[in-house]
């Protein structure tokens, strides 16, 4: 199903406008620190899963309510990654980097948290200080990425399974970079063992068939040789470099971007020089699959 396919005209409570032809849309007419109305919060849940990523401009959050938007779509007290939290909430996490020199942002590839047996359903991320320019955040459609493949690969990827660590990403150097940081990193390694997903899975809403491999989390196919398992993963990573299957937003203050985290992957770019601050909720179920 592509934007093409979806019924536009269905959404009674908000206008929405596709960001790109097969990912992404702008809603318009909705203040999500004000959204009680339960036929619109099941309109926002339905366009999540119809668009996978959403973008709301000129919103005026407090944490209180981010965390009540984030209570729309979830419960946003299951997993979270490592990143400092907003004083006084343990489920905001601050993605933040400072002025001078180029940052340091999640500017590779990933699911968020598929290191954990059940990561979150979704994040609600809230731009509180942009730079002048640059900064912006991409995301790709992993059924999209799916259905690119031909159908012999569909076929033969949809029997395998893959081991997802947080070991190859920037967390090990993140933790080893304070003063603690060894013990930290042990502790993190001893709570978080390497976990084992499918390589597609299906989504509980749409039904629809979703790649599962990302290049910071996903380390190895179950059962293939080393070198194999690399360049089977590397050609599916390839799968999320499409420009078709992308969106990039331009952020503003005060936009919000929440996206289905089952079937999207998502990635920062590191162009920016200035200060950066976003504010995450991740979401989830008792079972995201
Ligand atoms: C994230 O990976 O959740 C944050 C993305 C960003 O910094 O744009």
């Amino acid at each position: 199903m592509s934007h093409v396919d979806a019924k536009l005209t269905s959404y009674k409570n908000f206008t929405i406008e596709p960001f790109n032809p097969l990912i992404g849309a702008t809603v318009h007419g909705v203040d999500l620190a004000d959204a009680q109305d339960e036929n619109l919060r099941a309109e926002l849940r339905r366009a999540l899963v119809e668009f996978q990523v959403l973008f709301f401009r000129a919103q005026s959050l407090t944490p209180e309510q981010q965390l009540a938007a984030a209570r729309i779509f979830g419960d946003p007290d299951k997993a979270k990654a490592f990143f400092p939290k907003v004083e006084g909430h343990t489920s905001i996490e601050k993605i933040e980097t400072g002025g001078g020199g180029y940052q340091n942002v999640a500017d590779q590839w990933h699911t968020d948290i598929t290191w954990s047996a059940n990561p979150p359903t979704g994040t609600i991320l809230y731009g509180r200080t942009i730079p002048a320019s640059g900064g912006d955040t991409l995301w790709a459609s992993g059924t999209r990425a799916y259905e690119l493949l031909s159908p012999a690969l569909q076929a033969y990827v949809e029997t395998l399974e893959a081991v997802h660590s947080f070991e190859p990403s920037g967390w090990p150097d993140a933790f080893l970079a304070q003063p603690n940081g060894a013990a930290i990193y042990a502790q993190a390694r001893a709570a978080n063992q390497p976990v084992l997903h499918p390589v597609v899975r299906i989504h509980p809403v749409t039904g629809r068939k979703i790649l599962y491999v990302n290049p910071d989390f996903t380390t190895k196919i179950k059962g293939l040789a080393r070198k194999e398992s690399d360049f089977l993963l590397t050609l599916l990573f390839s799968q999320f470099e499409k420009p078709e299957v992308q969106a990039r937003l331009r952020w503003e203050q005060n936009t919000v971007a929440i996206w289905d985290n089952r079937a999207t992957q998502h990635r920062a770019v590191a162009d920016f020089t200035g200060a950066r601050l976003l504010h995450r909720v991740t979401f989830g179920e008792e079972r995201a699959f």
